[in-house]
């Protein structure tokens, strides 16, 4: 069945299952959370992503609106109208982190006045962390050098947005928003993807995710990411109903045909996806071998979804699972290094059609994962370095789409 449920038009689902998935004594914060779709008509195959509408914190809000003395029940137009103040601030726009845009607008309006920033300590800006401003007495003309300094270049105002909030920001600098002017320099609230880790045929009225929760503390406050707080902290399994839509995917699918081989590399929330791929293979009882590179940071506390793979392993579904556990010994050891240890074997997979598949980190692993591919390809298979980059990225990739990725 179809349905219209969308990014402008989520489902309002509710949270049957949520629970952290590391062993006591982990360094992470890895949840297993599971979505009733209830009589959404929504459906999904494996290797789509699941659309997650996030919410402030209601603390936060009610922080922002003490500072900047704001009445919250005050009627404001944002993308929905006719909402209250403290309505808006908690579902229309991003308040957890500030945007550059409000940070020029603030800089300007510091020099414009030539107002010295947060002169009038005030009882609640108090107990926050000490401006610096404050802190040594400077006056004037300090002040000024410090908002140049702030915005001198898009890496200081980046540096100095990564560790503050609007909450942090406004303690600092003493100006006042109309709400209106605030609603209108803030980021609207975006969406975030999570890869499903279900399939439909295991789980049928369920879309269930794996999700790697952020915190962090700066100035001391704790902070951490919007849309992950907000499932780990205020949601739970409170019955609350949560925004969410499906976001299909054209090319992170499983080969028409299960006899293929499959090699699936997903380290860290990485593993998403592959849950997912393993038990529809299992469900269609497809013949292809599966096999699964998983890795975090040790075997004790982050061994995901143990029992389930175990079953796997136990029952031949799954073929093969090779493990890095990164911090287990003193020398880091990574995904990338147990293909190449296994590359003779993975070359051979290939030769035979098998499909690679990748998830997770964007930014590092899947670069190392993707070099050593190409220097299995070197190695194994007697490519000069240019013909296996091509194999990899033109062949696999390109022309016989069997090199897959999902990363972020
Ligand atoms: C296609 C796709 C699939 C994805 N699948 C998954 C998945 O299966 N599981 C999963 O967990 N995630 C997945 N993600 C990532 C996910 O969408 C979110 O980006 C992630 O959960 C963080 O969202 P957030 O709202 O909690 O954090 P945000 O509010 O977006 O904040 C995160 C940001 O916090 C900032 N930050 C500032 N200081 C720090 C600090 N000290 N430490 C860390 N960050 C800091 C960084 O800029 C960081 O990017 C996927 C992303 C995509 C695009
Ligand atoms: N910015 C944020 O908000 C934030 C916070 C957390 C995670 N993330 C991102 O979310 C994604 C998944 O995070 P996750 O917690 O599931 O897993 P992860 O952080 O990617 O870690 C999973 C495993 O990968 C290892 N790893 C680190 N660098 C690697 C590399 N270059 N090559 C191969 N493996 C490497 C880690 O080892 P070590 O850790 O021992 O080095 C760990 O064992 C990543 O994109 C990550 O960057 C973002």
């Amino acid at each position: 069945m179809s349905s219209d449920w969308s990014l402008k038009n989520p489902y309002a689902s509710k949270i049957v299952e949520n629970y952290v998935l590391n062993g006591e004594g982990s360094n992470k914060e890895t949840r297993h959370i599971a979505f009733d779709l209830g009589d959404s008509g929504l459906t999904y195959k494996v290797g789509d992503a699941l659309g997650v509408v996030p919410e402030n914190p209601p603390h936060i809000v009610d922080e922002l609106i003490a500072l900047q003395g704001w009445d919250p029940e005050h009627i404001v137009t944002t993308q929905a109208s006719g909402r209250t103040l403290r309505e808006a601030l908690k579902k229309d726009v991003e308040i957890h982190m500030a945007t550059s845009t409000f940070v020029a607008d603030l800089l300007n309006r510091v020099k414009a006045s030539g107002l010295r920033m947060s002169l009038q300590m005030t009882e609640r800006t108090r107990n926050g962390p000490a401006p610096a401003v404050l802190a040594n007495g400077r006056g004037k003309q300090d002040d000024r050098s410090r908002v140049e300094a702030i915005n001198a270049t898009p890496e200081t105002v980046s540096d100095y947005l990564w560790t503050r909030d609007y909450v942090d920001i406004l303690r600092e600098f003493n100006v006042r928003y109309t709400p209106e002017e605030f609603l209108s320099l803030a980021g609207k609230v975006k969406p975030r993807l999570y890869s499903i880790s279900s399939s439909p045929d295991a789980h049928p009225g369920l879309v269930e995710l794996t999700v790697g929760i952020v915190r962090f503390e700066y100035h001391g406050r704790q902070r951490g990411g919007l849309c992950t707080q907000y499932l780990a902290d205020e949601i739970g399994t409170s019955g609350t109903p949560v925004g969410v839509f499906m976001s299909p995917t054209k090319s992170f699918v499983l080969p028409d045909n299960g006899d293929v081989d499959i090699i699936m590399v997903g380290p860290g929330t990485g593993i998403a996806p592959f849950r997912a791929f393993m038990e529809q293979r299992v469900f269609d009882k497809a013949k292809g071998r599966n096999w699964l590179f998983f890795g975090d940071q040790s075997e004790k506390t982050e061994y995901y979804y143990k029992e389930q793979i175990e079953d796997w392993l136990d029952s031949g579904d799954l073929y093969k699972f090779t493990t890095a556990w990164s911090r287990d010994q003193e020398e880091k050891i990574y995904v990338q290094q147990r293909l190449k240890e296994h590359g003779a074997e993975v070359w051979a997979w290939f030769e035979k059609g098998a499909y690679f598949y990748i998830c997770g980190d964007k930014s590092r692993m899947a670069k190392d994962v993707h070099r050593a591919l190409i220097e299995i390809a070197m190695e194994h298979g007697g490519l000069s370095e240019a013909d296996a980059t091509h194999f990899v990225e033109q062949t696999m990739m390109k022309d016989e789409k069997r090199y897959l990725r999902d990363v972020y």
